[in-house]
């Protein structure tokens, strides 16, 4: 006998449903509550809605587990392989060896833009956000790729998937060349993903750049690291997007904008600039802990707290030991490090971060690596974006495969003026 919630309502007691997934995690079944009770939830934020039932990604808060498709994130560190990764989080099984071919063979020949779409770029300034560009040359790929704007087949829906992530690393590419006036490189069909991606970037007509074994492994980890993370604000707003039958890649340049915002993606670029200041010496370390307890200040220590890991995020922990490797292997000394470690040493020894469980969450060293590897800062959350890709496009299919999905419409509670009239504008005030 399932579990069932009585709510009591004007004298009314109703019964709804308790439904349970498969970690054990409950929800009260809502959907027939306004057609029972006349009544809607009102959850600003979300923070109590779950707003759908997903197989992809399970994340367990308060021990800070994070699996993708059931496997443990720690057990990627090994070998990481972003490929794989992605194909797992979006079909739902790592690939065996005819598919990975298939997949990597896909991602090898996607990899150039169309002729006309480096246009596009010359019409950017060269200051401009680079997450902006992405938002706009993502969508922009319907415009070259009209085929896919209608996904019949399993077949074109893996051909569309494999476009947009093997093309997202030349958007990226181009994205950052265009803002140092540097001559477009073409991709290289002899080199893996990760490989190919890091050539478009550095290389010179002159001098290719040959990325070391280390830096690729700390780049696969950190795409992995960030590929899926269930109903974060993005992945909703794919979804959301997305539940309109809008095409994928409208919900995914969607998603770019969501992961734009400071108090999202785009922290791992706060976090720089916090570590900056401080290492500027504008501010001390104890200063910037004082200043971010006090709500007056509008500051807040960047790459803290999470919504949902109320301990260590596991992201983090994985990142702060792909930091510390990575530089002692390039022979990098950072000062910024040493004062996110004094920052992350305070902050836990906090009263104030200890009883609001505010631990470092995936952006708090992740810009560190980036710096080490020469990308540049304002680029970092271009390449969260190209991490939580394979993510977005796993969400938006899942949902489209639903055959019960509907638009995404929530409701809400009015609390403007009442019935008023028109007043003639002789007549206002
Ligand atoms: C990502 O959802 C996801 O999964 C996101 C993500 C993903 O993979 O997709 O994990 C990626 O976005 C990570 C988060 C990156 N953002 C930051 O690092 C920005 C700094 N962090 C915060 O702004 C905040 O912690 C959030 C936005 C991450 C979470 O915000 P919540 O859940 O809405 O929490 P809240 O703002 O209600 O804060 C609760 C309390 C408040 O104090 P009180 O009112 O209870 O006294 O904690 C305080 C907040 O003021 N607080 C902080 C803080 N974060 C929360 N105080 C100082 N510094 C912080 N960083």
């Amino acid at each position: 006998m399932s579990a069932e919630a009585e709510l009591t309502i004007d004298g009314t007691t109703y019964t709804l449903p308790v439904v349970e997934g498969s970690e054990g995690e409950r929800a009260i079944d809502i959907t027939g509550l306004r057609s029972q009770t006349g009544l809607t939830a009102l959850d600003p934020a979300y923070g109590n809605t779950a707003s759908c039932t997903s197989e992809i990604t399970y994340i367990d808060g308060d021990q800070g587990i994070l699996r993708y498709r059931g496997i443990p994130l720690e057990e990627f560190a090994d070998n990481p392989n972003f490929v794989e990764v992605a194909w797992l989080l979006i079909f739902g099984k790592l690939p065996n060896a005819d598919e990975y071919k298939r997949f990597s063979v896909r991602l090898t020949n996607n990899a150039n833009l169309d002729e006309d779409m480096k246009h596009h770029f010359m019409g950017f300034p060269r200051s401009a956000p680079p997450m902006a560009i992405l938002s706009a040359m993502i969508s922009t790929l319907s415009c070259f790729h009209p085929q896919l704007l209608e996904l019949h087949t399993p077949e074109e829906f893996e051909a569309a998937a494999a476009r947009l992530i093997s093309k997202i690393r030349t958007l990226a590419a181009y994205t950052y060349r265009h803002s140092r006036g540097l001559p477009y490189m073409y991709p290289d069909p002899q080199l893996p993903y990760i490989s190919n991606f890091l050539h478009m970037m550095f290389s010179q007509p002159y001098q290719r750049y040959e990325s070391n074994a280390e830096v690729r492994r700390a780049l696969n980890l950190i795409l992995i690291l960030h590929a899926d993370h269930e109903q974060n604000c993005s992945t909703s707003t794919v979804r959301m997007v997305g539940s309109s039958k809008a095409n994928l890649f409208a919900s995914c340049a969607a998603g770019v904008s969501a992961l734009w915002g400071p108090l999202h993606g785009g922290a791992n670029v706060k976090v720089i600039e916090m570590l900056e200041e401080i290492h500027n010496g504008n501010q001390t370390a104890d200063e910037f802990i004082n200043l971010s307890k006090d709500k007056s200040s509008g500051v807040r220590l960047m790459g803290f707290g999470h919504r949902i890991y109320k301990n260590f995020d596991p992201r983090a922990t994985m990142l702060r030991e792909v930091c510390d490797d990575l530089l002692a292997k390039l022979g990098i000394d950072d000062p910024l490090l040493e004062i996110a470690k004094r920052l992350e040493d305070i902050a836990l020894n906090d009263e104030y971060f200890v009883e609001r469980k505010l631990y470092p969450n995936v952006d708090f060293y992740s810009g560190i690596i980036l710096r080490a590897i020469g990308i540049p800062t304002n680029m970092f959350t271009v390449l969260f974006a190209i991490g939580r890709l394979p993510g977005w496009i796993a969400h938006w299919h899942e949902q489209n495969r639903d055959p019960g999905m509907r638009i995404s419409r929530p409701r809400q509670i009015y609390t403007g003026n009442q019935k008023s009239s028109y007043i003639n504008i002789e007549d206002r005030k």
